[in-house]
């Protein structure tokens, strides 16, 4: 007996509706703030939780679903083994080790790896139409391991990559010049990590070159200043790490902003870890590091011709030997 009862001449099965499905790995800090997020900004119709830790996960579980008063309806289920996630149009990977203050993310990958062996293949079973989007550090090499154990198509596998460091750029150059972050277009390009890179030559305001902009307000314009701006992206996760022990609200917005753009095929452009290999002079191997690339529902539907000066193009070149140089020791 149904609730409601059917208006006359109604048909009695309603039209198949279209279900965006998102299936979040690993309910620690980064996949809580990513699954309250996408929950808040009504981005998916179901959302299957993963964890190993089984109290945790029901608990996580739980207090979402005690919030649906207040959100846009969203199924939300959790599992251990998998069973949850079978037909995800997404699936985000932030099961892991994090770093302890002072550790860089490279350290992480032993961990990390050996899970990424456990977590990935079920994973592409249930879901082989998924797009894969990787958050676990190291972030670059993982997302290589995640493409290299789905077997997806490179287009279907991405990184989150310097979405997060180029927000915290923005946030920074916003901060110095007084501006909204949202009118600051500026990208952090490579490894998400140590050695990524500044695009200086290619940052505007409202349309604005900046560096033109900073020499015709005859603004004391020093290379030192900008270096410091970068340097200071740089250290923001180590920052906060030292202060409370993880990062998470930035990711989480991060994450939920790339979920939105391919779900809902904004084909807006992100800079995001991709297959660089061919990208700028970079050889020698198939390094994941971040592009500026447009992403849509077929995951990353290419990537941006941004110029880059001599200089930058040779940071990136060193960006992806870093992370060429870890890959090699994979075996895989
Ligand atoms: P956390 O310790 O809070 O959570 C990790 C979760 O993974 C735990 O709940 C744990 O039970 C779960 N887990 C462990 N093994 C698992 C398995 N086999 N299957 C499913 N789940 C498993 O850590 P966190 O702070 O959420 O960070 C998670 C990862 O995200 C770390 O690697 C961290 O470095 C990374 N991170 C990446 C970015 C980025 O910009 N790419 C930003 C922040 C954090
Ligand atoms: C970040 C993580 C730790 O917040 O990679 O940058």
């Amino acid at each position: 007996q149904s609730f409601f009862k059917p208006i006359q001449g109604a048909s009695p099965q309603s039209p198949t509706s279209q279900i965006t499905k998102i299936t979040v790995v690993g309910v620690g800090n980064v996949g809580m703030a990513i699954a309250q997020t996408i929950l808040t900004q009504g981005i998916a119709d179901e959302i299957a939780l993963v964890d190993v830790n089984v109290d945790k996960l029901r608990g996580e579980m739980l207090d979402l679903q005690h919030a649906a008063a207040f959100l846009p309806r969203t199924k939300i289920s959790a599992s251990v083994d998998y069973s949850n996630t079978t037909g995800s149009d997404l699936v985000i990977v932030t099961a892991g080790a994090r770093q302890i203050t002072g550790e860089s993310r490279l350290n992480l990958l032993q961990r990390n790896l050996a899970l990424f062996s456990k977590v990935i293949p079920p994973l592409a079973a249930k879901s082989p139409d998924t797009i894969f989007l990787i958050v676990s550090n190291p972030v670059d090499v993982l997302t290589y391991v995640a493409w290299k154990l789905s077997g997806f198509p490179s287009n279907r596998v991405m990184g989150s990559g310097t979405n997060l460091d180029s927000s915290r750029f923005r946030f920074l150059i916003a901060d110095h010049l007084d501006l909204n972050a949202q009118d600051v277009q500026a990208y952090i390009v490579g490894e998400h990590g140590d050695s990524s890179v500044a695009l200086w030559s290619s940052i505007s305001v409202g349309g604005v070159p900046i560096l033109s902009f900073l020499e015709r307000q005859q603004i004391a314009y020093e290379k030192q200043t900008l270096e410091k701006i970068h340097k200071k992206v740089v250290e923001s996760a180590y920052e906060v790490i030292s202060l409370k022990g993880y990062t998470s609200w930035a990711i989480g917005y991060s994450v939920a902003s790339l979920a939105r753009t391919i779900l809902r095929d904004q084909r807006s452009i992100h800079p995001v870890s991709v297959l660089a290999k061919g990208f700028h002079g970079i050889d020698g191997g198939e390094p994941f590091l971040s592009l500026p690339a447009q992403l849509g529902r077929n995951g990353v539907l290419g990537v941006t011709n941004v110029n880059l000066t001599e200089e930058e193009a040779t940071q990136l070149r060193v960006s992806a030997r870093t992370i060429l140089k870890v890959q090699a020791q994979l075996g895989i």
